[in-house]
């Protein structure tokens, strides 16, 4: 790939010129493994090896958990555990605002309401300290969700759940490879869910799974998952369609065995990032703890007060570039128009957070020159940036 140079304004796609990057680069993942490994477990598949219950298998090794139940995506897998998990007669489930914007659709599914919470300013992520003034008697549920890097206040959500005796569930998706005090993301909640979305760090094509170390709770889901029929072929559970298919664990089986590797490259993505963004005034880049295990997946920058132009502006020049950068969760859930009730919040730090972040190209797809690329872009929007909001286009 060759590096975008534009060192003048007038050359910028947002003024006419011709777009640094095609095709375009993603925050998306991407990661494919090894087409023949892929078909090596699509060949048992074909024979007959159950690959979905030798998935299970390995994931609730790989989280360290009894149990790992397969489902046909995240949302259903939130969904069906949400269900299992919330205290009946109870209404609310408190989480956080700036988050997945599927999220609290989820929630509503089940027939559930939710109650947002704030972040932490250090994690962009719900804690134990912003949980707290949410609860009430209606609580149902406490949904840790982690944020995209790092994790949220585990020991402390599970302390408070403890406390209140409020059921803990955390929405793992962000979080899968990562530990918390050198304990794997997975089994600090009743139960913690995970997707195989192309975009995640391991792709099944499509796939979600929860893990637990209940075993009422795992066979609940597995039925409810199975159209609700229960081992005994009896309507036992409230259930939908929501089986993984076995392609979709051949590929997820395929990326397991390709997951170090994987995790280095995006250590090495990252590494350049570093060296290139420490060059830059204006822009943060969150980091990684590395005292943990973590996947270095996915690239988040927060533009600081002396950056010059507004984050959506800087989006929207970039992603006329070619280079799909994305805001970070905005707008937040709170801000939404839904059509199912939520409980009225205030939540002013949220709201602050919601405009200052943003995501950077990542994934399999993008190797070192187009990270450089990226910054130099930034760069320019950042020396010329007066002239540019000034020449905004109408
Ligand atoms: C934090 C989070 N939770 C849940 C999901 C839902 O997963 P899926 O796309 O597999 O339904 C996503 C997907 O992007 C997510 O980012």
């Amino acid at each position: 790939m060759n590096l975008p140079t534009k060192t003048a304004i007038d050359e910028l796609a947002l003024f006419g010129g011709a777009p640094s990057f095609v095709p375009e680069i993603s925050t998306s993942n991407l990661v494919r493994p090894d087409i023949e490994r892929f078909l090596g477990y699509g060949r048992e598949l074909y024979a007959g090896v159950p690959l979905v219950e030798r998935l299970e298998s390995r994931l609730a090794a790989y989280h360290g958990t009894k149990h790992a139940v397969a489902m046909a995506n995240g949302f259903w897998a939130l969904a069906l555990a949400i269900r299992a998990l919330a205290l009946p007669g109870r209404s609310e489930v408190v989480m956080p605002s700036l988050t997945y914007r599927r999220l609290a659709d989820i929630v509503a599914w089940v027939g559930l309401v939710p109650h947002y919470c704030e972040v932490e300013p250090e994690t962009l992520a719900i804690s134990a300290a912003t949980a707290r003034p949410c609860i009430n008697e209606r609580t149902a549920l406490l949904l840790g969700v982690h944020p995209i890097v790092n994790c949220c206040d585990v020991e402390g959500l599970v302390a408070l759940a403890r406390e209140t005796g409020l059921p803990l569930m955390f929405d793992g998706v962000e979080s899968m490879h990562e530990t918390v005090r050198g304990r794997r993301i997975g089994s600090w909640g009743r139960a913690e869910v995970f997707s195989m979305h192309a975009s995640k760090l391991v792709n099944g094509f499509e796939g979600g799974y929860v893990t637990t170390d209940d075993d009422a709770l795992a066979a609940r889901l597995a039925a409810a998952r199975d159209r609700g029929v229960d081992d005994e072929r009896a309507p036992a559970e409230l259930g939908v369609s929501s089986r993984l298919q076995g392609l979709h664990a051949a590929m997820t089986l395929a990326g397991l065995d390709e997951l170090d590797a994987q995790v280095l490259r995006n250590r090495e993505r990252y590494r350049v990032y570093q060296a290139e963004l420490a060059r830059l005034p204006g822009i943060r880049l969150l980091a990684f703890d590395e005292t943990e295990q973590t996947s270095f997946k996915t690239i988040v920058v927060e533009l600081l007060d002396d950056w010059p132009l507004t984050r959506d502006r800087t989006v929207q020049a970039l992603n006329r570039e070619g280079v799909l950068a994305r805001a970070y969760y905005a707008p937040p859930l709170h801000r939404k128009t839904t059509s199912y009730a939520t409980v009225p919040v205030e939540l002013p730090l949220t709201d602050r957070l919601a405009q200052r972040y943003l995501l950077l190209p990542c994934g399999d797809r993008v190797d070192a020159d187009a990270i450089r690329g990226t910054v130099a872009l930034l760069r320019l929007l950042r020396e010329r940036g007066a002239e540019i909001a000034a020449r905004w286009p109408q």
